[in-house]
């Protein structure tokens, strides 16, 4: 097929428009999963899928179709479809020379939907919007083509109208798909360079790379290099994906297909690197930031007895997933474990599902955190970190108050769709969250877009949750990174008679500190199980308490079972448990389960 004949594109849409069922329609209206072997395919995907990991792909396929007498390749390129995968969506997308913007008609614009059309006319690819669902009685397709005339100048004339689940339209999608975007440019003259712009791992084969071919051609047998590494590799497949792997002899300008060459680990095949012929390096194409972890969490096995099943489980879990960091740690109350570093929370939440999966034991992981930039004064702490600008993510490295001059957090700048009606509430949240608004207006009679800046760290754990139950489900929210910002955050210890519990301290904003201390001491004196002694629990900034509370002491009653008679048995068993208490007491030893911690950290 010549190159006039490809057109390589993505679906990009909000979570649940129907990305994947208008996916499985177009592959369906092409032949690509034939009826008879739609189950096996179908089966097929689900396993690549599995071996792929983390980033829950639909996969990336190659369509022949057939328009007007000629036979067309249309490679369908997968996109990860969440905020947290905004890097990855834009990678996905400079192997495309354009774009399927889906909707739900029914729903209208989201906060993705936004994103997404920016990350897709940033890179100056065609964008053909389309509406689903018209199918439902509730879809009001006109008012949501006039939201896009006034979010993004969109020509009411180039909306198409679908409904996946039913097929209708779904032609059109394929049409405007060969008419709208152009072909890839290629020169064939000119050597080998290629694009990798995903990686998975496959047990048989080690990496597997995907690759957009920018100029020349790749076949099996060449010797490529990777100009990231100038490591030298020799090619032992190249193909297609349908959506499984199917062999051609060659890969050509404008192609996109995957490369098998022995590569043990999907960090060898670094997306974002440029391949090119041993004897004809060429200038790399620009890359790619590299993915950048901005949620931490500590994970511990349960039973310590466990901690290598566990780290078995983490190393695959980590070479199908480069964009998760994982580095020892080890804490007093919770063993040898992880801190893990993850590019959101819904990646904190896939990651942690996927480990559930993989290690069939029970594990720990401690309530998401941020990195903090500290800024810190004198010459011991200098000498000792080499650099005054500490970047801590986990709050038992925090430094002593005295020695920070400056402390800065991540900030994000978060886009939210909601109806007017709820602005308030909403404005609310954003407000007790730290935020400040940007700027707020109507895209049509009823839809608002709103800007805020708020910490990260105020809307990692229940932000999106909590967006949804003031506006009743209606709001949508999303976010990009907006940098550091000075802020006055502290530490707050948690003490049980005066002992500090490292675990459980956290870096609270000062605002804050108040509420989040009594929270915690009140949660601390709910779940800990009543000891045989006092305990006294304290909420410390420095020396400074901000909040107390006890724990009873219980007075078990030893005697209980013995019935009268024996009274020296009787004498003894209370000797003992004095000389318990007392030994308890002495070492200050305090029974806490590691469920207590959970329940602690889970907020
Ligand atoms: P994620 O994979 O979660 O990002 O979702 P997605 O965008 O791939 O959406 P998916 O295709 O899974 O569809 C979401 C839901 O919408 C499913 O329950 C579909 O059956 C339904 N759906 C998709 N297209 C249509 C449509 O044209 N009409 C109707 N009524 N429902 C649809």
């Amino acid at each position: 097929i010549p190159i006039s004949r490809i057109r390589n594109f993505s679906i990009i849409a909000h979570v649940d428009h129907g990305k994947s069922t208008l996916a499985d329609r177009l592959l369906e209206i092409t032949d690509t999963l034939r009826p008879e072997a739609g189950k096996q395919q179908v089966l097929d995907r689900l396993q690549v899928e599995k071996e792929r990991g983390i980033t829950v792909k639909a996969q990336t396929v190659s369509i022949f179709y057939n328009y007007k007498g000629e036979e067309y390749l249309l490679n369908l390129i997968d996109t990860p479809g969440h905020v947290d995968f905004a890097n990855e969506v834009s990678r996905s997308l400079a192997a495309c020379q354009g774009v399927i913007l889906l909707i739900d008609a029914n729903q209208g614009i989201q906060a993705q939907t936004v994103a997404n059309f920016y990350l897709a006319l940033f890179q100056e690819l065609v964008i053909i919007p389309v509406l689903n669902k018209v199918d439902l009685k509730t879809a009001q397709p006109e008012a949501v083509i006039k939201q896009l005339g006034s979010l993004f100048d969109v020509d009411p004339e180039t909306v198409l109208k679908i409904s996946a689940k039913l097929g209708t339209g779904c032609d059109e999608v394929l049409k405007a798909i060969i008419e709208r975007i152009p072909a890839p440019q290629s020169n064939p003259e000119s050597p080998l360079k290629a694009l990798i712009f995903d990686s998975w791992y496959n047990k048989y084969q080690g990496a597997v790379s995907l690759l957009s071919i920018k100029d020349g051609s790749l076949k099996k047998g060449d010797t490529v290099v990777t100009a990231h590494s100038g490591k030298q590799y020799i090619v032992k497949s190249v193909g297609i994906l349908r959506p499984h792997e199917e062999e051609v002899e060659t890969l050509s300008g404008g192609h996109v297909g995957y490369m098998m060459c022995n590569m043990r680990s999907t960090a060898e095949a670094k997306i974002g690197d440029t391949v090119y012929l041993k004897n004809a390096p060429v200038e790399p194409l620009p890359g790619f930031r590299p993915p950048r972890p901005i949620v931490f969490a500590g994970v511990y096995p349960m039973d310590q007895s466990e901690h290598i099943a566990m780290k078995k489980a983490l190393e695959k879990l980590a070479l199908n997933d480069p964009a998760v960091t994982v580095i020892p740690d080890t804490s007093a109350a919770l063993g040898a474990g992880w801190r893990l570093g993850f590019l959101g929370l819904l990646h904190l939440e896939v990651f942690s599902q996927r480990l559930e999966q993989e290690y069939d034991a029970t594990s720990i992981m401690t309530a998401p955190g941020v990195t903090y930039k500290v800024r810190i004064k004198g010459d011991k702490i200098v000498r000792l970190h080499g650099k005054e600008l500490l970047e801590i993510s986990n709050p038992a490295h925090w430094p002593e108050q005295q020695h920070i001059v400056e402390v800065q957090e991540p900030m994000v700048l978060g886009t939210l769709l909601l109806p007017e009606q709820y602005y308030n509430q909403v404005a609310k949240l954003c407000i007790e969250r730290r935020g400040v608004e940007q700027e707020s207006s109507m895209i049509d009679k009823t839809q608002m877009m709103c800007k805020f800046i708020l910490p990260l760290n105020e809307i990692i754990v229940d932000f999106h949750d909590a967006i949804k139950s003031v506006s009743s489900g209606f709001a949508s929210f999303d976010y990009e990174d907006h940098g550091y910002e000075v802020t006055d955050v502290t530490k707050v210890d948690i003490l049980l008679n005066q002992k500090k519990i490292e675990e459980l301290s956290m870096i609270v904003h000062v605002s804050k500190v108040k509420d989040e201390a009594k929270r915690l001491v009140d949660k601390l004196v709910e779940i800990v199980p009543r000891q045989q002694f006092h305990i006294a629990v304290q909420a410390v900034v420095g020396a400074k308490v901000l909040s107390r509370g006890d724990i009873k002491p219980y007075r078990k009653d030893v005697t209980a079972k013995l019935y009268g008679g024996d009274l020296t048995r009787k004498y003894k068993k209370l000797r003992q448990q004095a000389e318990g208490k007392k030994k308890l007491k002495m070492v200050g030893n305090i029974q806490l389960h590691r469920e207590t911690f959970i329940e602690v950290l889970k907020r």
